[in-house]
Formats: structure tokens, C-alpha cells, sequence
């Protein structure tokens, strides 16, 4: 049992030079940190991520969050019980008492409550990721299979109207440790295949440490990661494809555009039933727009009984509209980002309505990320059996990769991969 002593913030930078808030949680057991992530591509419903406007980093500051965490929520903290991890959550989200966090912001609120978290673990000896998973009451832990973006573009590259992320899926192994070799080897494979064919300036790199070619259709980048996948000695028998085109980017007044092609919601259905059937894409995240309701639910009539639907803007791990996806069939997967909602709370409450839904969940990173791997953790502990960390490249990236080799090493021989997909 320990309580509360005390609690800071500060501003730091994250992985693409931006301003963001640590917080800083002191206990009996020692002091514990913790920092949020941003995106860049963020979903509109998301809770708020409060910056401080003016000239001071292009407005992009977070100091008026960092005094929230230090002058409203630290007081109201300070002397309760580590362990209660909702009540804390709960003073939190009264405190700010919006709807989407705006007058706290959602990255004063989550960087404390990822610190109740860890030094709740401390307080029991336990490792993050067993906490977790004894807090949530969920099963035996499961290290992920990770979704590597290992072609960047959309808003992660400086290009407009284009599919986001393009991953590959090590399905067909035993362990993290041979998924992770096996994702590198193609990563590597796939960089010189683009220095062979574009020079030095072919592998460049977009936000998530995955490489920004200059080659402007989907299909053509899928058949070179088909080649890198085999030169690297392997086969789309162990190695799938998951794409998340991010579309709520490209879609404006009710049409779809990329390149220079425009459609109409079912147009774009269509668009991805051929890609479907020409590739083994396992998964499709965002493939409408955040409130095309209604392209969604088609989507997922269409391509929810063969591949994974995941919702990532138009769900942003918000439990009401989780719901609201649940009811419709406009999906049958819920990315999980806990900056999306603001609490550890709320992001568990988001998976076990998946889980009890029958769907699956995806733990996930944000294209600005920090050396931060709470989220390494929280994937093993609610047992989601699915990642999406970025490319295994970068520290930011492979903070999350090298802290799940360290739990599957923790585990053992009680180590289980793999998800449910
Ligand atoms: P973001 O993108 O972190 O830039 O919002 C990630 C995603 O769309 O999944
Ligand atoms: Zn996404």
C-alpha cells in the first residue's frame, strides 16, 4: 500500500521535435514517469490535446498542460491510495468535467495516470505488464504479433491524398523475438532493394521509421515488399500485409481521393476488395473516413468475415462509440490508444467492450512518439495479441520492440504469441 506524495510536469520533446508533457509521480516506493504521445493524423472525436498557441513553438507548447498537471490535478492527488487506479482516473475526469478533456487536456490527465499505474506495479512487485493484466482481470499474457509500418506516407511523409501506413504481420512463427528478427530482416531487405532502384534518397524515412519511396501506387509498394519478404528468405505464408490508408485525410465533401483518383464510399469498398484479393492483407484500418457510418458498415459487409476491420479515427478508444460501431456492424476491431481518451481507466474499459463484442484490439503508438513504452506493456497485460509500434527502426519505435524481448524473456517458458486474427 503506498499513497500519493507528490506530482510534476514538465515540457520535453517528442520523437519529431515537438513539445510534450512528462509527469513525474512520487512514492514510498521511489518516483516514476511517464510521457504522452501525438499525432499527426488525429482523429477529430479524439480528446483534447491541449497546446498553448502564441510563437513559442510554432504555438505547439505545452506549458499551460504541464501547470494543470502542477496546480490543479497534483493538489487534488496528492495522499490518495496508488492502488485505486479508477478513483484516481475518476477525480481526474471530474476535475476537467468536459466531454472530450478540453480543459485540462487529455495529455495533463494521461501522462498521471500511466504514472498511478506504474507505481501501483512498484507498490506490489509486480512488472507493468502483470499489473495490467491483474488489474483488468484478463488471461494469461501474450506477447503481440506486431504491425510493422514499414512504408510510410500520407501525413507520417508530407504527402497529400495517399494510403498512411503500409505493414507487414509475422504471423507464421513461434515467438516476439522471431517475429521481431524476421521483420527486421525484411526491413533491411526492403532498403536495398530501394537503394538499387532509387539511390540513397529511396530510403528515407517518414515519422514511424518506416522508408517514404517515391512510387505513388499501392500496388506497386505492395509487390516490392513482396520482393523484400523474399529476398529476405521468406514468404507471405509467414509474413501478411495490413494496411491503414489513415482516409479520414483523404476524403473531402463525401469523395474519396488518391492521386488522382476520386470515389464515392462504395467505390472505395471496391477499391479495397480488389487490393484484398490480389494481396494478403489480413488487416484494414480506417478504410473510411471517421464519420462515413455508413461506408463503414458496408466495408464491413463486405470484407468483415475475411479480414480484420479495425477503427482507429473513427472509434478513437472511446467506449461510446465503440458501442455505436458494436450495434452497426461498422466494424470488428478497435485500435487502442490511451491519448485518444485521456485515462488507463478508459483505455481498459475500451478493450473489454471489444472482448466482449468478439471483436479483437489493437494496442497502438502515435506517429510522435517518445522513448516511453507503457504501451509495450499494456498490450501484454489486456492480452490484445496485436501491436502496432511503428517499423522496427528508430529508438522511438523500438523502445516498444525491445521492452516486449525483455517480457518474453520474463515469461518464459509461460510465454504465448500471437493473437487471435
Ligand atoms: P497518428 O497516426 O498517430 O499520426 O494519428 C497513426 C494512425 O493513424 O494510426
Ligand atoms: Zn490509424
Amino acid at each position: 500500500m503506498a499513497t500519493i506524495r507528490s506530482i510534476t510536469a514538465r515540457e520535453v520533446l517528442d520523437s519529431r521535435g515537438n513539445p510534450t508533457v512528462e509527469a513525474e509521480l512520487q512514492t514510498d516506493d521511489g518516483t516514476f514517469r511517464s510521457m504522452v504521445p501525438s499525432g499527426a493524423s488525429a482523429g477529430v472525436h479524439e480528446a483534447l490535446e491541449l497546446r498553448d498557441g502564441g510563437s513559442r513553438y510554432m504555438g505547439k507548447g505545452v506549458k499551460k498542460a504541464v501547470g494543470n498537471v502542477n496546480k490543479i490535478i497534483a493538489p487534488r492527488l496528492i495522499g490518495m491510495e496508488i492502488s485505486d487506479q479508477r478513483s484516481v482516473d475518476k477525480v481526474m475526469i471530474e476535475l476537467d468535467g468536459t466531454e472530450n478533456k478540453s480543459r485540462l487536456g487529455a495529455n495533463a490527465i494521461l501522462p498521471v495516470s500511466m504514472c498511478v499505474c506504474r507505481a501501483g506495479a512498484a507498490s506490489e512487485g509486480l512488472w507493468l505488464y502483470e499489473y495490467i493484466r491483474a488489474m483488468g482481470g484478463f488471461g494469461d499474457s501474450v506477447l503481440p504479433v506486431p504491425q510493422l509500418n514499414i512504408i510510410n506516407g500520407g501525413r507520417h511523409a508530407g504527402q497529400e491524398n495517399d494510403i498512411q501506413e503500409h505493414m507487414i504481420m509475422p504471423v507464421g512463427v513461434k515467438n516476439f523475438a522471431e517475429a521481431i528478427q524476421m521483420a527486421s530482416e525484411t526491413y533491411h531487405s526492403l532498403k536495398s532493394l530501394l537503394k538499387e532502384r532509387f539511390g540513397a534518397r529511396g530510403t528515407l524515412i517518414g515519422d514511424e521509421g518506416g522508408f517514404v519511396p517515391p512510387i505513388d501506387n499501392v500496388r506497386d509498394r505492395l509487390e516490392l515488399v513482396i520482393k523484400a519478404i523474399e529476398k529476405a528468405g521468406y514468404s507471405t505464408r509467414e509474413i501478411k500485409f495490413a494496411l491503414d490508408p489513415a482516409s479520414s485525410e483523404f476524403f473531402y465533401d463525401g469523395v474519396y481521393r488518391i492521386g488522382e483518383q476520386e470515389m464515392q464510399s462504395g467505390e472505395m469498398v471496391d477499391f479495397y476488395t480488389d487490393l484484398v484479393s490480389s494481396y494478403p492483407i489480413i488487416s484494414l484500418e480506417d478504410g473510411m473516413a471517421e464519420d462515413d457510418w455508413d461506408g463503414w458498415i458496408e466495408l464491413t459487409k463486405k470484407l468483415g468475415s475475411k479480414i480484420q476491420i479495425v477503427g482507429d479515427d473513427l472509434l478513437v478508444t472511446n467506449t461510446k462509440r465503440i458501442q455505436r460501431a458494436i450495434d452497426l456492424r461498422a466494424a470488428n476491431s478497435v485500435l487502442i490508444k490511451p491519448n485518444q481518451i485521456g485515462t488507463i481507466s478508459e483505455t481498459l474499459d475500451a478493450i473489454k467492450m471489444a472482448y466482449k463484442a468478439g471483436w479483437t484490439a489493437v494496442v497502438s503508438h502515435r506517429s510522435g512518439e517518445t522513448e516511453d513504452s507503457f504501451i509495450a506493456d499494456l498490450v501484454v497485460g489486456a492480452t490484445t495479441g496485436q501491436s502496432k509500434f511503428g517499423a522496427p527502426a528508430r529508438s522511438d519505435r523500438n523502445a516498444k520492440y525491445n521492452r516486449l524481448l525483455r517480457i518474453e524473456e520474463h515469461l518464459g517458458t509461460r510465454s504465448k504469441y500471437g493473437g487471435t486474427i
